[in-house]
Protein backbone atom coordinates (compact mmCIF):
# COMPACT_ATOMS: atom_id res chain seq x y z
CA UNK A 1 0.00 0.00 0.00
CA UNK A 2 1.27 3.27 -0.97
CA UNK A 3 1.84 6.44 1.30
CA UNK A 4 -0.62 9.35 -0.25
CA UNK A 5 0.75 12.54 -0.91
CA UNK A 6 -1.48 15.67 -1.59
CA UNK A 7 -0.12 16.71 -4.67
CA UNK A 8 -1.57 13.61 -6.44
CA UNK A 9 -4.54 13.33 -8.37
CA UNK A 10 -7.98 13.36 -6.84
CA UNK A 11 -8.87 10.47 -4.17
CA UNK A 12 -10.80 7.66 -5.85
CA UNK A 13 -12.92 6.02 -3.36
CA UNK A 14 -10.70 2.91 -3.56
CA UNK A 15 -7.33 5.11 -2.45
CA UNK A 16 -9.62 6.84 0.47
CA UNK A 17 -10.52 3.82 1.51
CA UNK A 18 -6.99 2.23 1.48
CA UNK A 19 -5.45 5.17 3.44
CA UNK A 20 -8.34 4.56 6.31
CA UNK A 21 -7.59 1.02 6.20
CA UNK A 22 -3.32 2.09 6.56
CA UNK A 23 -4.08 4.82 9.26
CA UNK A 24 -6.53 2.56 10.99
CA UNK A 25 -4.37 -0.71 11.19
CA UNK A 26 -1.67 1.49 12.75
CA UNK A 27 -3.73 3.36 15.23
CA UNK A 28 -5.96 0.71 16.73
CA UNK A 29 -4.07 -1.42 18.57
CA UNK A 30 -2.61 1.29 20.74
CA UNK A 31 -4.22 2.09 23.90
CA UNK A 32 -1.73 4.47 25.64
CA UNK A 33 -2.57 7.91 24.94
CA UNK A 34 0.87 9.50 24.87
CA UNK A 35 1.94 6.67 22.77
CA UNK A 36 -1.53 6.91 20.18
CA UNK A 37 -0.85 10.80 19.79
CA UNK A 38 2.72 10.03 18.87
CA UNK A 39 1.41 7.35 16.23
CA UNK A 40 -1.30 9.85 14.83
CA UNK A 41 1.17 12.75 14.86
CA UNK A 42 3.39 10.58 12.70
CA UNK A 43 1.52 8.88 10.35
CA UNK A 44 -0.40 12.22 9.46
CA UNK A 45 2.84 14.26 8.93
CA UNK A 46 3.82 11.40 6.26
CA UNK A 47 0.80 11.14 4.63
CA UNK A 48 0.15 14.81 4.21
CA UNK A 49 3.68 15.65 3.78
CA UNK A 50 3.99 18.30 6.06
CA UNK A 51 6.22 20.21 8.83
CA UNK A 52 4.38 19.42 11.60
CA UNK A 53 1.04 17.67 12.60
CA UNK A 54 -0.04 18.76 16.20
CA UNK A 55 -2.79 17.35 18.24
CA UNK A 56 -4.34 19.33 21.02
CA UNK A 57 -7.02 17.50 23.62
CA UNK A 58 -9.30 19.49 25.71
CA UNK A 59 -8.69 19.62 29.50
CA UNK A 60 -12.26 20.44 30.51
CA UNK A 61 -11.21 20.63 34.02
CA UNK A 62 -8.79 23.47 33.74
CA UNK A 63 -10.29 24.93 30.46
CA UNK A 64 -7.34 24.35 28.47
CA UNK A 65 -6.20 22.20 25.53
CA UNK A 66 -3.12 20.59 25.75
CA UNK A 67 -0.79 19.06 23.38
CA UNK A 68 2.55 17.64 23.63
CA UNK A 69 5.29 19.07 20.63
CA UNK A 70 7.96 17.11 19.44
CA UNK A 71 10.68 19.99 19.65
CA UNK A 72 12.92 18.62 16.43
CA UNK A 73 13.07 15.10 15.36
CA UNK A 74 13.79 12.61 18.23
CA UNK A 75 14.00 15.26 20.78
CA UNK A 76 12.10 15.52 23.89
CA UNK A 77 7.96 16.25 24.20
CA UNK A 78 7.58 19.89 25.28
CA UNK A 79 3.57 20.09 26.59
CA UNK A 80 1.99 23.22 25.14
CA UNK A 81 -1.58 24.41 26.70
CA UNK A 82 -4.05 27.15 25.25
CA UNK A 83 -6.41 28.58 27.02
CA UNK A 84 -9.64 27.34 25.68
CA UNK A 85 -11.29 31.11 25.75
CA UNK A 86 -8.32 32.47 24.32
CA UNK A 87 -7.92 34.17 20.47
CA UNK A 88 -5.85 31.63 18.82
CA UNK A 89 -6.35 29.57 16.07
CA UNK A 90 -6.82 26.72 18.12
CA UNK A 91 -9.04 28.16 20.79
CA UNK A 92 -11.59 29.34 18.01
CA UNK A 93 -11.19 26.03 16.11
CA UNK A 94 -12.20 24.16 19.57
CA UNK A 95 -15.12 26.66 20.56
CA UNK A 96 -16.65 27.38 17.00
CA UNK A 97 -16.05 23.30 15.52
CA UNK A 98 -15.30 25.27 12.45
CA UNK A 99 -12.32 24.34 10.40
CA UNK A 100 -9.70 27.18 9.93
CA UNK A 101 -7.56 27.30 7.24
CA UNK A 102 -4.77 29.48 7.15
CA UNK A 103 -2.43 30.14 3.49
CA UNK A 104 0.38 32.34 5.62
CA UNK A 105 -0.43 32.61 9.33
CA UNK A 106 1.62 35.22 10.32
CA UNK A 107 -0.86 37.47 8.58
CA UNK A 108 -3.95 36.44 9.77
CA UNK A 109 -4.39 38.28 13.37
CA UNK A 110 -6.12 35.10 14.55
CA UNK A 111 -2.74 33.24 14.51
CA UNK A 112 -1.08 33.23 17.85
CA UNK A 113 2.92 33.01 17.60
CA UNK A 114 3.17 31.84 20.93
CA UNK A 115 4.02 28.00 19.81
CA UNK A 116 6.02 28.82 17.33
CA UNK A 117 7.95 30.61 20.03
CA UNK A 118 8.37 27.90 22.44
CA UNK A 119 9.20 25.08 20.12
CA UNK A 120 11.14 27.22 17.26
CA UNK A 121 8.71 26.57 14.40
CA UNK A 122 8.27 29.26 11.92
CA UNK A 123 4.53 28.02 10.58
CA UNK A 124 4.00 29.22 7.43
CA UNK A 125 1.05 27.39 5.83
CA UNK A 126 -1.69 25.98 8.85
CA UNK A 127 -5.35 23.97 8.96
CA UNK A 128 -6.61 23.00 11.66
CA UNK A 129 -9.76 21.38 11.94
CA UNK A 130 -11.94 20.08 15.03
CA UNK A 131 -11.40 16.77 16.83
CA UNK A 132 -14.16 15.04 17.41
CA UNK A 133 -15.72 11.61 18.76
CA UNK A 134 -18.45 9.77 16.88
CA UNK A 135 -21.58 11.58 18.62
CA UNK A 136 -19.93 15.01 17.35
CA UNK A 137 -18.48 16.34 20.88
CA UNK A 138 -15.03 18.16 20.40
CA UNK A 139 -12.30 16.35 21.58
CA UNK A 140 -9.70 19.23 20.60
CA UNK A 141 -8.08 20.24 17.14
CA UNK A 142 -6.06 18.34 14.69
CA UNK A 143 -3.15 20.98 12.99
CA UNK A 144 -0.98 20.62 10.17
CA UNK A 145 1.15 22.97 9.29
CA UNK A 146 3.65 23.97 6.29
CA UNK A 147 3.19 22.04 2.83
CA UNK A 148 6.26 20.64 1.85
CA UNK A 149 5.84 22.10 -1.81
CA UNK A 150 5.54 25.47 0.02
CA UNK A 151 1.55 25.59 -0.98
CA UNK A 152 -1.74 26.50 1.06
CA UNK A 153 -3.62 23.99 2.08
CA UNK A 154 -6.70 23.25 -0.36
CA UNK A 155 -10.17 21.62 0.37
CA UNK A 156 -8.51 18.21 -0.42
CA UNK A 157 -6.27 18.52 2.10
CA UNK A 158 -9.33 19.47 4.81
CA UNK A 159 -11.00 16.53 3.29
CA UNK A 160 -8.43 14.15 3.92
CA UNK A 161 -7.61 15.53 7.46
CA UNK A 162 -11.32 15.51 8.35
CA UNK A 163 -11.57 12.00 7.26
CA UNK A 164 -8.29 10.53 9.18
CA UNK A 165 -9.51 13.30 12.40
CA UNK A 166 -12.69 10.66 12.20
CA UNK A 167 -10.54 7.59 12.94
CA UNK A 168 -8.58 9.65 15.24
CA UNK A 169 -11.43 10.83 17.34
CA UNK A 170 -12.63 6.90 18.13
CA UNK A 171 -9.00 5.77 18.91
CA UNK A 172 -8.32 8.67 21.20
CA UNK A 173 -11.52 8.59 23.00
CA UNK A 174 -11.16 5.21 23.60
CA UNK A 175 -7.27 5.69 24.42
CA UNK A 176 -9.10 8.44 27.27
CA UNK A 177 -11.48 6.39 28.83
CA UNK A 178 -8.90 3.81 28.95
CA UNK A 179 -6.33 6.05 30.97
CA UNK A 180 -9.43 7.44 32.85
CA UNK A 181 -10.40 3.78 34.00
CA UNK A 182 -6.87 2.96 35.26
CA UNK A 183 -6.37 6.08 36.82
CA UNK A 184 -9.87 5.38 38.84
CA UNK A 185 -8.29 2.07 39.47
CA UNK A 186 -4.56 3.38 40.90
CA UNK A 187 -6.86 5.58 42.96
CA UNK A 188 -8.76 3.35 44.53
CA UNK A 189 -6.30 0.97 45.38
CA UNK A 190 -4.02 3.87 46.79
CA UNK A 191 -7.17 4.75 49.11
CA UNK A 192 -7.55 1.19 49.65
CA UNK A 193 -3.99 0.74 51.28
CA UNK A 194 -4.05 4.00 52.65
CA UNK A 195 -7.51 2.72 54.91
CA UNK A 196 -5.84 -0.58 56.12
CA UNK A 197 -2.55 1.30 56.82
CA UNK A 198 -3.27 4.46 58.52
CA UNK A 199 -3.95 3.23 61.87
CA UNK A 200 -0.26 1.42 62.36
CA UNK A 201 2.03 4.06 60.59
CA UNK A 202 3.00 7.59 61.36
CA UNK A 203 3.04 8.52 57.88
CA UNK A 204 1.13 6.38 55.67
CA UNK A 205 1.71 8.21 52.76
CA UNK A 206 5.67 8.17 52.53
CA UNK A 207 5.33 4.47 53.75
CA UNK A 208 3.21 3.54 50.78
CA UNK A 209 5.12 5.40 48.17
CA UNK A 210 8.42 4.41 49.29
CA UNK A 211 7.46 0.73 48.95
CA UNK A 212 6.36 1.40 45.95
CA UNK A 213 9.21 3.48 44.13
CA UNK A 214 11.73 0.24 45.95
CA UNK A 215 9.27 -2.58 44.82
CA UNK A 216 9.85 -0.96 41.38
CA UNK A 217 13.23 -0.53 41.14
CA UNK A 218 13.94 -3.69 42.27
CA UNK A 219 11.98 -5.60 39.45
CA UNK A 220 13.75 -3.92 37.20
CA UNK A 221 17.20 -4.58 38.47
CA UNK A 222 15.67 -7.70 38.21
CA UNK A 223 15.47 -6.89 34.77
CA UNK A 224 11.73 -7.26 34.15
CA UNK A 225 10.06 -5.27 31.95
CA UNK A 226 8.81 -1.77 32.62
CA UNK A 227 5.50 -2.88 31.91
CA UNK A 228 5.64 -5.93 34.47
CA UNK A 229 7.30 -3.28 36.97
CA UNK A 230 4.67 -0.69 36.76
CA UNK A 231 2.12 -3.76 37.90
CA UNK A 232 4.77 -4.40 41.01
CA UNK A 233 4.68 -0.91 42.14
CA UNK A 234 1.10 -0.30 41.56
CA UNK A 235 0.02 -3.35 43.45
CA UNK A 236 3.05 -3.34 46.00
CA UNK A 237 0.53 -0.27 48.61
CA UNK A 238 -1.71 -2.94 48.97
CA UNK A 239 0.74 -5.79 50.85
CA UNK A 240 -0.90 -5.61 53.91
CA UNK A 241 -4.45 -4.78 53.42
CA UNK A 242 -5.48 -7.54 55.70
CA UNK A 243 -4.74 -5.21 58.48
CA UNK A 244 -8.00 -3.78 58.04
CA UNK A 245 -8.90 -7.24 59.95
CA UNK A 246 -6.97 -6.56 62.89
CA UNK A 247 -8.04 -4.71 66.56
CA UNK A 248 -7.36 -1.84 67.72
CA UNK A 249 -5.41 -3.66 70.71
CA UNK A 250 -2.81 -5.74 68.70
CA UNK A 251 -1.87 -3.34 65.48
CA UNK A 252 -1.56 -0.39 67.86
CA UNK A 253 -0.12 -2.04 70.78
CA UNK A 254 3.24 0.07 72.13
CA UNK A 255 5.21 -2.70 73.12
CA UNK A 256 6.59 -6.30 72.14
CA UNK A 257 3.30 -8.64 71.04
CA UNK A 258 2.64 -12.06 73.30
CA UNK A 259 3.66 -14.89 71.26
CA UNK A 260 -0.53 -15.26 71.22
CA UNK A 261 -0.84 -12.03 69.81
CA UNK A 262 1.48 -12.08 67.34
CA UNK A 263 -0.15 -15.45 65.84
CA UNK A 264 -3.18 -12.99 65.49
CA UNK A 265 -0.97 -10.70 64.25
CA UNK A 266 -0.12 -13.25 61.64
CA UNK A 267 -3.38 -13.59 60.05
CA UNK A 268 -3.06 -10.53 58.21
CA UNK A 269 -1.72 -12.21 55.46
CA UNK A 270 -4.65 -15.07 55.39
CA UNK A 271 -7.38 -11.40 55.47
CA UNK A 272 -5.29 -9.99 52.54
CA UNK A 273 -5.53 -13.27 50.55
CA UNK A 274 -9.60 -13.23 50.88
CA UNK A 275 -9.58 -9.53 50.01
CA UNK A 276 -8.04 -10.10 46.96
CA UNK A 277 -9.27 -13.64 46.48
CA UNK A 278 -10.66 -14.09 42.50
CA UNK A 279 -9.30 -10.47 41.51
CA UNK A 280 -9.48 -10.28 37.35
CA UNK A 281 -7.29 -7.54 36.95
CA UNK A 282 -3.34 -8.01 36.35
CA UNK A 283 -2.46 -5.52 39.23
CA UNK A 284 -4.69 -6.99 41.90
CA UNK A 285 -3.91 -10.57 40.86
CA UNK A 286 -0.09 -9.32 41.72
CA UNK A 287 -1.24 -7.39 45.03
CA UNK A 288 -2.87 -10.62 45.96
CA UNK A 289 0.49 -12.69 45.74
CA UNK A 290 1.87 -9.81 47.75
CA UNK A 291 -0.57 -10.10 50.26
CA UNK A 292 -0.57 -13.23 51.03
CA UNK A 293 2.78 -14.35 51.19
CA UNK A 294 5.11 -10.82 51.83
CA UNK A 295 5.77 -12.50 55.42
CA UNK A 296 7.24 -15.60 53.71
CA UNK A 297 11.01 -16.28 53.86
CA UNK A 298 13.33 -17.55 51.36
CA UNK A 299 14.61 -20.17 53.99
CA UNK A 300 11.42 -21.61 55.14
CA UNK A 301 10.89 -20.36 57.92
CA UNK A 302 8.05 -17.39 57.38
CA UNK A 303 4.42 -17.34 57.44
CA UNK A 304 1.45 -18.38 56.74
CA UNK A 305 2.74 -21.08 54.92
CA UNK A 306 6.55 -21.35 55.14
CA UNK A 307 6.80 -21.49 51.63
CA UNK A 308 10.31 -21.48 50.30
CA UNK A 309 12.85 -20.52 47.77
CA UNK A 310 10.80 -20.21 44.52
CA UNK A 311 7.84 -21.37 46.11
CA UNK A 312 7.29 -17.81 47.38
CA UNK A 313 5.84 -15.81 44.51
CA UNK A 314 8.58 -13.37 42.83
CA UNK A 315 6.32 -10.00 43.58
CA UNK A 316 6.58 -11.54 47.41
CA UNK A 317 9.99 -12.15 47.33
CA UNK A 318 10.18 -8.55 45.91
CA UNK A 319 7.98 -7.14 48.58
CA UNK A 320 9.30 -8.42 51.55
CA UNK A 321 12.74 -6.34 51.03
CA UNK A 322 11.03 -3.18 50.30
CA UNK A 323 8.47 -3.76 52.87
CA UNK A 324 11.31 -4.66 55.80
CA UNK A 325 13.35 -2.14 54.72
CA UNK A 326 10.86 0.53 55.15
CA UNK A 327 9.48 -0.92 58.51
CA UNK A 328 13.64 -0.77 59.81
CA UNK A 329 14.10 3.07 58.59
CA UNK A 330 10.79 4.55 60.40
CA UNK A 331 9.26 4.53 63.63
CA UNK A 332 6.37 2.50 64.64
CA UNK A 333 4.94 2.05 68.12
CA UNK A 334 6.93 -0.92 69.09
CA UNK A 335 10.08 0.20 67.72
CA UNK A 336 12.48 3.13 67.01
CA UNK A 337 13.51 4.09 63.18
CA UNK A 338 16.79 2.37 62.32
CA UNK A 339 19.75 4.30 60.68
CA UNK A 340 19.27 3.88 57.12
CA UNK A 341 22.68 2.13 56.75
CA UNK A 342 21.76 -0.13 59.41
CA UNK A 343 18.57 -1.34 57.64
CA UNK A 344 20.72 -1.81 54.69
CA UNK A 345 23.03 -3.88 56.31
CA UNK A 346 20.20 -5.98 57.68
CA UNK A 347 19.22 -6.71 54.20
CA UNK A 348 22.50 -7.86 53.14
CA UNK A 349 22.81 -10.27 56.22
CA UNK A 350 19.48 -12.20 55.18
CA UNK A 351 20.10 -12.49 51.77
CA UNK A 352 19.77 -16.36 51.68
CA UNK A 353 17.77 -16.35 55.03
CA UNK A 354 14.95 -14.15 55.19
CA UNK A 355 15.29 -12.80 51.81
CA UNK A 356 16.17 -14.45 47.72
CA UNK A 357 19.67 -13.76 47.20
CA UNK A 358 19.01 -12.42 43.87
CA UNK A 359 16.55 -9.76 45.08
CA UNK A 360 19.04 -8.72 47.59
CA UNK A 361 21.83 -8.66 44.71
CA UNK A 362 19.27 -6.43 43.10
CA UNK A 363 18.76 -4.06 46.41
CA UNK A 364 22.59 -3.52 46.23
CA UNK A 365 22.49 -2.56 43.12
CA UNK A 366 19.44 0.12 43.10
CA UNK A 367 20.46 1.08 47.33
CA UNK A 368 21.99 4.76 46.16
CA UNK A 369 18.94 5.59 44.36
CA UNK A 370 17.36 4.33 48.05
CA UNK A 371 19.55 5.80 50.36
CA UNK A 372 18.19 9.01 48.57
CA UNK A 373 15.09 8.72 48.56
CA UNK A 374 15.36 8.55 52.94
CA UNK A 375 17.78 11.16 53.19
CA UNK A 376 15.02 13.43 52.70
CA UNK A 377 12.49 11.88 55.39
CA UNK A 378 12.05 12.57 59.09
CA UNK A 379 11.91 9.41 60.32
CA UNK A 380 12.99 9.28 64.14
CA UNK A 381 10.30 12.01 65.07
CA UNK A 382 6.04 10.51 65.64
CA UNK A 383 3.91 12.73 63.92
CA UNK A 384 0.40 13.18 64.36
CA UNK A 385 -1.88 10.89 62.82
CA UNK A 386 -3.38 12.97 59.70
CA UNK A 387 -4.34 10.14 57.42
CA UNK A 388 -5.92 10.52 54.07
CA UNK A 389 -4.92 11.63 50.72
CA UNK A 390 -4.52 15.01 50.36
CA UNK A 391 -6.43 17.02 47.63
CA UNK A 392 -3.46 17.92 45.54
CA UNK A 393 -2.60 14.45 45.72
CA UNK A 394 -5.60 12.81 43.36
CA UNK A 395 -4.06 12.95 40.38
CA UNK A 396 -0.81 11.79 41.29
CA UNK A 397 -0.56 9.03 43.21
CA UNK A 398 3.03 8.01 43.35
P1 LIG B 1 5.54 -3.92 60.13
O1 LIG B 1 5.75 -3.05 61.30
O2 LIG B 1 5.16 -3.26 58.87
O3 LIG B 1 6.85 -4.76 59.90
C1 LIG B 1 7.04 -5.52 58.74
C2 LIG B 1 8.19 -6.48 58.90
O4 LIG B 1 9.41 -5.74 59.05
C3 LIG B 1 8.13 -7.37 60.13
O5 LIG B 1 7.32 -8.49 59.88
C4 LIG B 1 9.60 -7.74 60.29
O6 LIG B 1 9.95 -8.75 59.36
C5 LIG B 1 10.32 -6.48 59.88
N1 LIG B 1 10.63 -5.68 61.08
C6 LIG B 1 9.96 -4.63 61.55
N2 LIG B 1 10.57 -4.14 62.65
C7 LIG B 1 11.64 -4.92 62.90
C8 LIG B 1 12.68 -4.93 63.90
O7 LIG B 1 12.74 -4.09 64.79
N3 LIG B 1 13.63 -5.89 63.79
C9 LIG B 1 13.61 -6.83 62.80
N4 LIG B 1 14.57 -7.74 62.74
N5 LIG B 1 12.64 -6.86 61.84
C10 LIG B 1 11.68 -5.91 61.89
P2 LIG B 1 6.71 -9.30 61.12
O8 LIG B 1 7.71 -9.44 62.19
O9 LIG B 1 6.11 -10.54 60.57
O10 LIG B 1 5.59 -8.35 61.65
C11 LIG B 1 4.40 -8.12 60.93
C12 LIG B 1 3.66 -6.99 61.52
O11 LIG B 1 3.30 -7.33 62.86
C13 LIG B 1 4.46 -5.71 61.65
O12 LIG B 1 4.41 -4.99 60.44
C14 LIG B 1 3.74 -5.01 62.78
O13 LIG B 1 2.54 -4.39 62.34
C15 LIG B 1 3.36 -6.16 63.67
N6 LIG B 1 4.34 -6.40 64.75
C16 LIG B 1 5.39 -7.22 64.72
N7 LIG B 1 6.03 -7.21 65.92
C17 LIG B 1 5.35 -6.36 66.72
C18 LIG B 1 5.51 -5.94 68.07
O14 LIG B 1 6.41 -6.35 68.80
N8 LIG B 1 4.59 -5.02 68.56
C19 LIG B 1 3.59 -4.56 67.78
N9 LIG B 1 2.75 -3.66 68.31
N10 LIG B 1 3.39 -4.94 66.50
C20 LIG B 1 4.27 -5.84 65.97
C1 LIG C 1 2.44 15.36 18.37
O1 LIG C 1 2.97 14.69 19.26
O2 LIG C 1 1.39 15.96 18.59
C2 LIG C 1 3.05 15.46 17.00
C3 LIG C 1 4.43 14.91 16.93
C4 LIG C 1 5.31 15.75 16.01
O3 LIG C 1 5.40 16.97 16.23
O4 LIG C 1 5.91 15.17 15.11
C1 LIG D 1 -2.83 29.48 17.43
O1 LIG D 1 -3.37 29.06 18.47
O2 LIG D 1 -3.16 30.56 16.92
C2 LIG D 1 -1.77 28.69 16.73
C3 LIG D 1 -0.89 27.98 17.67
C4 LIG D 1 -0.02 26.99 16.97
O3 LIG D 1 0.84 27.37 16.14
O4 LIG D 1 -0.13 25.79 17.25
FE1 LIG E 1 2.65 -7.40 56.59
Amino acid sequence: MQSFKPENSKLSAEEKLNLLVEFGARISCELRLDKLLDIIGQQITKMLDVGRCTIYLKDVEKNELWSKIAQGRGLEHTEIRVPLNGNGVISLVARTGETINLPNAYEDPRFSMDVDMVTDFRTHSMLAIPLKNNSGKVLGVFQVANKSDGTAFDKKDEGILLLLATFAGSAIEIAKLYQDVHVAQLETIYRLAVTAEYRDQQDTRAHLKNISIISYLLALALGMSKKDSELIKNASPLHDIGKVALADNILLKPGKLTPEEFEIMKSHTIYGGRILEGAHSKVLKIAHKMACYHHEKWNGSGYPKGLKGEEIPIEARIITVADVFDALCVFRVYKKAWPTDEAYAYILGESGKSFDPHVVAAFKKIYPSVRKLYANISVNQPKPQTADVPAGEKKKLF
